[in-house]
């Protein structure tokens, strides 16, 4: 028998649906941005994100149906994102599937937000040699993490300040490259020198799994200033690309040393940072020389999809890991965490 999941991800400024069979099977993975909403202000802004995430969910849902070519009744378990991410947004994503659950009798599945963002491996790979390191980078964390099965977590580092995600956007925003920065950084650093600017790499202690960024990103902004007050025109694309070599040396160097700490053969990245070119050649190329194997999915589900909630869902659903009908959204979970 086949298990047939619709799930919903309204975390930040995406609002998604989408329609899974088995967990893996993706039958539809619908994507609204609200992009191009929020470029206006440089930024995601909450109370805007969750007024369109209430105007888009119901006509996202019913187009993942559509597409998938079921209907409601064909669905054996509803899933949402219930945490971390803003609050307002989230609950719009958890009303409407409390909603749905209720309506039709079926199972309530919560997930953790980053939880979806690891099991995008898994639809990549459904089966991995565990265990596996898992580098979690997005636009508000910046994980190292030992995942022993489906569900099984344990974080070996994190950041101190900034995540790699919010060092993007920021470089983006002071380079006046516009929002969200990690792609127009990723675009602009191929036609740029990366050993022009000379830029610091916070290792913190030699054997530190944390990162840090805020010095990298501060750094950055130092260098403008400066060159606007000698008045030296400033090459952004040189600058995108020493800035983006320095967060991916310290990105690979520390995945690398949690995969030899851990004995792991399999590295995974995960997280909207994940679709970073650099990022992606530079560890597969020096995993590779270490007889390690690097799994990510594609881009489009590297950044925020309802696809990789439903794959977390599956595995939760196997488990009769259900959530009740008072599931409240939960702004602050970490990974391996849940609360309902
Ligand atoms: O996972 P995600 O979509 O949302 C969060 O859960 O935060 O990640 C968004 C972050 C943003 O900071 C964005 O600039 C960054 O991922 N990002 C990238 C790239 N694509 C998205 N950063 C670097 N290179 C990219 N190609
Ligand atoms: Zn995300």
């Amino acid at each position: 028998m086949s298990v047939t999941i619709l799930s919903v991800e309204t975390s930040c400024d995406e609002t998604s649906s989408a329609v899974l069979v088995d967990g893996i099977n993706i039958k539809s993975n619908i994507i609204s941005s609200q992009v191009d909403v929020h470029r206006k202000f440089g930024g995601v802004v909450p109370e805007v994100a969750s007024r369109k995430h209430l105007e888009l969910i119901n006509h996202v849902i019913q187009e993942a149906l559509d597409e998938a070519g079921i209907g409601f009744n064909n669905l054996d378990a509803v899933a949402v994102t219930y945490g971390p991410g803003l609050v307002g947004a989230l609950l719009v994503g958890v009303a409407a599937a409390k909603a749905i659950a209720f309506g039709l009798d079926i199972p309530l599945i919560g997930v953790n937000h980053l939880e979806g963002h690891v099991s995008a491996n898994f639809l990549v790979e459904p089966q991995p040699e565990f265990p596996v390191i898992c580098l979690v980078v997005s636009g508000g964390h910046t994980d190292l993490v030992l995942i022993s099965g489906y569900g099984r977590y344990e974080l070996l580092g994190a950041t101190r300040d900034d995540a790699a995600g919010e060092a993007f956007d920021k470089v983006a925003r002071v380079l006046g490259l516009g929002y969200p920065g990690g792609p127009l950084i990723d675009n602009m650093a191929l036609s740029g020198n990366d050993m022009a600017i000379d830029l610091p790499r916070a290792y913190l202690a030699a054997d530190s799994l944390d990162f840090s960024f805020s010095g990298l990103k501060t750094a950055v902004i130092n260098y403008l200033h400066r060159a606007n007050q000698k008045g030296v025109p400033v090459n952004k694309a040189d600058v995108a690309a020493s800035f983006q070599r320095a967060a991916v040396d310290v990105l690979v160097d520390k995945t690398l040393l949690a995969a030899q700490k851990c004995r792991t053969k399999t590295i995974m990245l995960a997280g909207g940072v994940a679709a970073n070119r650099l990022l992606r050649q530079e560890i597969t190329y020096r995993a590779s020389r270490e007889g390690r194997r690097v799994i990510y999915p594609p881009p489009v589900l590297c950044t925020d999809n309802a696809a990789m909630i439903g794959c977390a869902a599956y595995y939760k659903y196997l488990q009769n890991d259900f959530a009740p009908l008072t599931l409240n959204a939960m702004p602050n979970l970490s990974l391996g965490e849940d609360r309902y």
